[in-house]
């Protein structure tokens, strides 16, 4: 059976345009395969908290003892196998709820190693997908707003973890007026890409 790990952190919730893409990318990939088991983590409703000195010097007492709660998340992430993350367009790149729960999974000796001057990663996926809804348009045309960094950040760290390939579902220029809807062009491209991943 396949576990797939959805991880939201949309924070509008039900009035979020990436967390709706999100679930059809979900609806349309779970069609090709029903016995896929969804887990999720909800990160707008759980607090987690950055790690700071305390919280940091109790996960690196901890290191090896892999069954401590303290490593849940990090546990969870590097046991799925397809690993999906919706999240709006904010500031450049995510929320910082997402940033936190990147810095909760990195955990040396259980989602990664290095060894010399390389990573070893120890995660099981080999693809993630980033859902997103972006205000303006960051498509390299000439009404680019600036860099988009949520993909770059999110393909660093998924290489330091070992899951090969990032793909980014992106609705952009929502809040732009358009004759057309972006939202239902992605639409159509995450069906499209939920079967890719097949
Ligand atoms: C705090 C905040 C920061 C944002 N930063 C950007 C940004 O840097 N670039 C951009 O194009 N849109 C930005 N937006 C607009 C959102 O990307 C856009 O409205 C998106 O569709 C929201 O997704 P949601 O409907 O899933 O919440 C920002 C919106 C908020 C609330």
């Amino acid at each position: 059976m396949q576990r797939i790990l959805f991880v939201t952190g949309c924070i509008r919730e039900e009035q979020s345009r990436s967390l709706r893409l999100a679930r059809h990318f979900l609806e349309s990939y779970r069609q090709s395969h029903p016995e896929a088991e969804i887990a999720t983590v909800d990160l707008p409703r759980m607090n987690l908290s950055p790690l700071d000195p305390d919280s940091l010097r109790q996960r690196d007492q901890a290191l090896g003892q892999w069954n401590d709660p303290v490593f849940d998340l990090a546990r969870q992430f590097r046991d799925a196998d397809l690993l999906v993350i919706a999240a709006p367009f904010w500031n450049g790149s995510f929320p910082a709820c997402v940033h936190t729960y990147l810095e909760h999974i990195c955990v040396p000796g259980l989602t990664f190693d290095c060894e010399d001057d390389r990573y070893i990663g120890l995660c099981s996926a080999k693809n993630c997908v980033l859902v997103t809804t972006r205000g303006g348009r960051y498509d390299g045309g000439v009404n680019m707003l600036g860099d988009e960094l949520a993909t770059p950040i999110l393909k660093a760290i998924m290489t330091m973890v070992g899951v090969p390939r990032v793909s980014t579902l992106a609705a952009e220029g929502l809040d732009l007026p358009s004759p057309t809807d972006p939202l239902q062009t992605a639409m159509a491209e995450a069906a499209q890409l939920a079967q890719t991943l097949a």
